[in-house]
């Protein structure tokens, strides 16, 4: 061990999560086994009170906190999420299941810092219902994308791609359930 490694500060992760929070998971286990190495998870904000996925974190023991958009202004909603974020010393930001657009003022106050998964090979299929779009343009071959997150709509830098088979009689449940599991492979 190289010294002065023991004492290194951990990255510090924070998931922003809407609903099932499967990603989430996956994550917090790969950062837990070490997958993905000296991180922590340190923060999973929700803006719904009612995402499942909550409850699936804090059994884990991850601090929780739900920040719900209110009829605010994006602006002001994101404010608030920024501002948890920074009080808890986050350096990356995971968006797993949140359905919601980032303000510039939130991409700003992390540049080059937040990551997505998409259920789609991206460029292809961007936006809602990517697992319905790619049966419904008969495509082969599907899967997911981890990319950047800039101010265009899944279109940010990709950083890494996995491809799953798509089968003629695939429905959009089985189908996302296949795409799912490489996700949760993917993320981390
Ligand atoms: C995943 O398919 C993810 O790619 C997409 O939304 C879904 C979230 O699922 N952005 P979960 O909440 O992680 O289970």
């Amino acid at each position: 061990m190289q010294a002065g490694f023991k004492n290194k500060r951990r990255a510090h992760i924070g998931i922003l999560i809407s609903g099932r929070g499967s990603n989430m998971i996956a994550l917090a286990d790969a950062v837990r086994d070490e997958i993905v190495a000296n991180a922590e998870v340190a923060i999973v904000i929700s803006d719904k009170a009612n995402a499942a996925g909550l409850i699936r974190a804090q059994e884990r023991g991850i601090e929780t906190v739900v920040i719900e958009r209110g009829g605010r202004p994006r602006e002001e909603h994101d404010r608030q999420i920024v501002a948890v974020l920074r009080s808890r010393n986050i350096d990356l930001i995971c968006l797993a299941g949140y359905m919601r657009i980032l303000s510039a003022e939130f991409l700003d106050a992390f540049p080059g810092r937040i990551l997505n998964i998409h259920p789609s090979l991206l460029p292809l299929f961007r936006g809602l219902n990517p697992q319905q779009q790619a049966l419904d343009h008969r495509a082969k071959v599907s899967g997911c994308t981890v990319h950047l997150v800039d101010a265009t709509l899944d279109g940010g830098p990709i950083i890494a791609q996995r491809e799953v088979p798509v089968h003629a009689d695939d429905t959009v449940e089985s189908l996302s359930a296949r795409i799912l599991l490489e996700e949760h492979r993917l993320y981390s």
